[in-house]
């Protein structure tokens, strides 16, 4: 017999079946003369229930088998009488492939998800977490049949740079560790001697390399790891993250936000129509509104709102906000929370900030201080998407660069674009982690990447 899934076989299979499946024991459970084994491999939520009866040549050892032991079981499908279960596997033979003792970190009881965090190496295996990674593989690859599907090239940019994007010099410093030649002044790196030469870092956006490629293939997209030291310890940032960045050539900030909106649309659409038992049980067991609330989005229309107005509903707000609210002030999560939790009830593009809040490479508009940047802001996440038109105009981009402290020398080959055959051009950055967070209703970005890097913290 071939291996079969434990997903396929709950699905697909048929009473009087005989199936071979592989898997870990989630639960086992001892009683007169029947052992019960909740046994997942891990392709779906709810295990598959194995019954062990005594006539089982290693009876004994199954039934003193521990929570976590990998299993490798040959039986007969048959109609369950347990609740909530159509089928279960009478067990003909169990190979016990791998034991865990009572040491095994994740027995039956509800863990909280601090211990969990701290083995991230073993909460894979728990209900919540594989809900999770598997609703975030799905999402991955429907991101790629997204852009797929609209003639988008995919791109990879480098995760080495020398160029700090956002300019908010949270750079992660790459260099090398050369033991026959340390640093000649204690603590300092010599970059003359260092591998590249010069100043490298890790990516903070593929941004500006991707603007390269739109300049030539039209649509592109990037979807990869992208690295902030931002020390800010919150449940929304990561130092490590994954960003899906589009870029079109011959677009503006309205086509931008289009764009942005279709996409959103599109993974709560398939989030919830090919993701439905893990949904269900998010709405369960961590956000009652979620199935409701994602569904309204999925058909919504996304309200879009000037950074102005925006100030004008805060300062109006009948709460009392920690940070001052002031034309040309930046906004916190808390007004964005307001924003879109109390005025809008969903999601809103906040637009036309302040050109002094926002980074070099946006448009100037025709009022000489705002820029064409646009903020996708949803319930509970606050910011998911940050996205702009970019200044296609030499003389501009220069005055701008100089005004904010970046040598054009340095940036000779973004410029260059600007010089043989600018066009208007648009993109924008979707943070994966917080499209999970908000898919979900996970509430710690720590929770839904399978192994978080924040301030202090980098296991394995
Ligand atoms: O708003 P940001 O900084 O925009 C950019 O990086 C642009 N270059 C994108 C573009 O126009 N191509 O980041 C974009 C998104 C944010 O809206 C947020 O969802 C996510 O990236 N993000 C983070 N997610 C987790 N941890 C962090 N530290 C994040 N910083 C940004
Ligand atoms: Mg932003």
């Amino acid at each position: 017999t071939a291996r079969t899934r434990v997903k396929q076989a709950l699905s697909e299979g048929r009473p009087g079946e005989t199936l071979l499946l592989k898997g870990w024991a989630r639960t086992v459970r001892t009683g007169k003369g029947v052992t019960f084994i909740s046994l997942n491999d891990g392709s779906t939520l709810a295990g598959i229930q194995v019954v062990a009866e005594p006539e089982l040549a290693n009876y004994a050892e199954v039934a003193a088998l521990g929570t976590g032991s990998a299993l490798t079981v040959t039986g007969v499908l048959q109609e369950s009488p347990a609740a909530g279960q159509e089928l279960e596997l009478k067990a003909l033979s169990v190979e016990v492939v791998g034991t865990a003792d009572q040491e095994y970190p994740m027995q039956k009881k509800r863990h909280s998800f601090e211990y969990l965090r701290t083995i991230a190496h073993m909460r894979v295996r728990s209900n919540t977490f594989g809900a999770v990674f598997r609703v975030r593989s799905a999402l991955a690859q429907e991101v790629h049949r997204f852009f797929a599907e609209r003639g988008f090239l995919y791109v990879h940019t480098p995760i080495i740079t020398a160029n700090d994007c956002e300019g908010a010099g949270e750079l992660f410093r790459v260099t090398t560790l050369d033991l026959n030649n340390p640093p000649r002044v204690e603590g300092e790196i010599d970059f003359a001697q260092d591998f590249f030469a010069k100043a490298t870092g890790l990516t903070v956006s593929g941004q500006l390399e991707g603007e390269l490629f739109a300049q030539a293939f039209s649509d592109i997209y990037t979807f990869g790891p992208t690295f902030r030291a931002e020390n800010s310890n919150t449940a929304r940032h990561a130092a490590e993250f994954w960003m899906i960045e589009p870029e079109m050539a011959f677009a503006d900030l309205s086509d931008d936000a289009d764009l942005a909106e279709a996409f959103l649309k599109r993974l709560c659409r398939f989030a919830l129509d090919n993701c439905d038992d893990d949904m269900r049980f998010f709405n369960a067991q961590i956000d009652k509104g979620l199935i409701e609330r994602i569904e309204g989005v999925a058909q919504a229309s996304f309200a879009r709102m000037d950074y102005g107005e925006a100030i004008e509903r805060l300062k109006k707000a009948p709460v009392s906000f920690q940070f001052p609210v002031e034309w040309g002030l930046d906004l916190q999560s808390e007004h964005e929370r307001y924003l879109t939790e109390q005025v809008v009830g969903g999601p809103v593009f906040i637009m036309n900030y302040p050109k002094d809040i926002k980074a070099f490479y946006m448009r100037l508009n025709d009022d000489g201080r705002t820029v064409a940047a646009m903020d996708l802001l949803v319930p509970k996440v606050g910011e998911i998407i940050g996205g702009s038109q970019r200044e296609e105009r030499l003389e501009p981009l220069i005055g701008r660069m100089m005004e904010v402290g970046i040598e054009p020398e340095s940036l000779s080959w973004y410029l260059d674009t600007r010089r043989w055959g600018s066009t208007p051009h648009a993109g924008f950055g979707l943070g994966f982690e917080r499209l999970i967070m908000y898919l979900t209703g996970m509430e710690n970005i720590r929770d839904v990447i399978p192994f978080p890097r924040t301030p202090r913290h980098a296991e394995f």
